[in-house]
């Protein structure tokens, strides 16, 4: 792994994942630690977020830095025209990391291009999350009790699901075995089937949302449909409720599922489920504190 950034989880060996996920467990068990007093992070969504933005920041404080950043785009100079490599150049004279979430697929690697600041990727268009992938492994790691050899079912956004997209690569390493539920307008891109037909990892397709393939798995990882990415909102409003997970459908399914979602969540998964013991949605934002923690020693070299 280049300390520098964390971009893509392509970037990372498995080596590099078993590490974070060694460093996300100690994390986890001592939270408070004053690695990163002194050091300002800069956290810079040109995006909305909620959980990516709020855990970094709680990640960074935790850690004894400080932040500086935006949540809104609109309130910076980039409404005025500035370009998103002098927003880069000027934020690297004030902080020692930037956290950054763009529309643009490749802003990050770009970012990463034009200043010796460390990057974190915190989502780029429908590109990658691998923030998120970091998360979404130490849930899949803690409650399955291992990586290797799991079935993972995804279910929704399988085109524009940057989470999906990552994970996808992010789990390559420990032989998993995927099977993916999408309506065919929202089918995965072409370059993660070849990405898996290289990698000889098995995978189904499914337009049907049954419960005889949530009865086959490990993990059901569900996605919100992302309105935001569609240019005609009519196309959106035929795939927008297309599969809704209802708690009566995991009535035969296996001791061990987990059911996970990146969130928010909008309707997919009815809210019956959240009682069930299976759902581990909101636990899994939880750990995206410590993976973070994880990623941030990890890319500043400290801890
Ligand atoms: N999972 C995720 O990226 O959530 P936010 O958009 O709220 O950050």
């Amino acid at each position: 792994m280049n300390k520098n950034f964390f971009v893509s989880v392509a970037d990372l060996s498995k080596d590099d994942i078993l590490r974070l996920m060694r460093k996300a467990e100690s994390f986890e068990k001592e939270p408070n630690r004053n690695i990163l007093a002194g050091k300002v992070c800069a956290t810079l969504f040109f995006e909305p977020s909620t959980r990516t933005r709020l855990s970094f920041e709680t990640a960074v404080n935790r850690l004894g830095g400080k932040v500086i950043g935006f949540s809104d785009a609109a309130t910076t100079s980039s409404s005025k025209g500035e370009t998103l490599k002098d927003t880069i150049k000027m934020v690297s004279n004030y902080a020692d990391l930037i956290i950054m979430r763009h529309h643009l697929e490749g802003a990050a690697r770009y970012a990463a291009e034009i200043t010796d600041v460390p990057i974190i990727n915190a989502g780029d268009g429908a590109n990658q999350h691998p923030s998120q992938t970091m998360l979404d492994l130490y849930s899949v790691y803690k409650t399955q009790g291992r990586l290797e050899n799991l079935v993972i079912t995804m279910v929704g956004d399988l085109k524009y699901g940057r989470t999906v997209h990552s994970l996808i690569v992010g789990m390559s390493h420990f032989k998993p075995h995927f099977k993916f539920i999408a309506p065919e307008e929202l089918r995965l891109p072409d370059i993660y089937r070849q990405f898996m037909d290289e990698h000889n990892l098995p995978y189904e397709e499914y337009v049907d949302f049954s419960e005889e393939v949530i009865n086959q798995s490990d993990i059901l990882y569900m996605t919100r449909v992302q309105r935001e990415r569609f240019t005609d909102l009519m196309e959106y409003e035929k795939v927008k409720n297309v599969y809704i997970l209802k708690n009566c459908m995991l009535a035969e399914s296996k001791p061990n599922l987990r059911i996970l979602h990146p969130l928010p969540r909008v309707n997919e998964i009815a809210y019956d489920v959240d009682d069930n013991p299976k759902a581990y949605y909101f636990e899994q934002a939880k750990n995206g504190v410590y993976a973070r923690q994880a990623i941030i020693s990890d890319v500043l070299g400290v801890g």
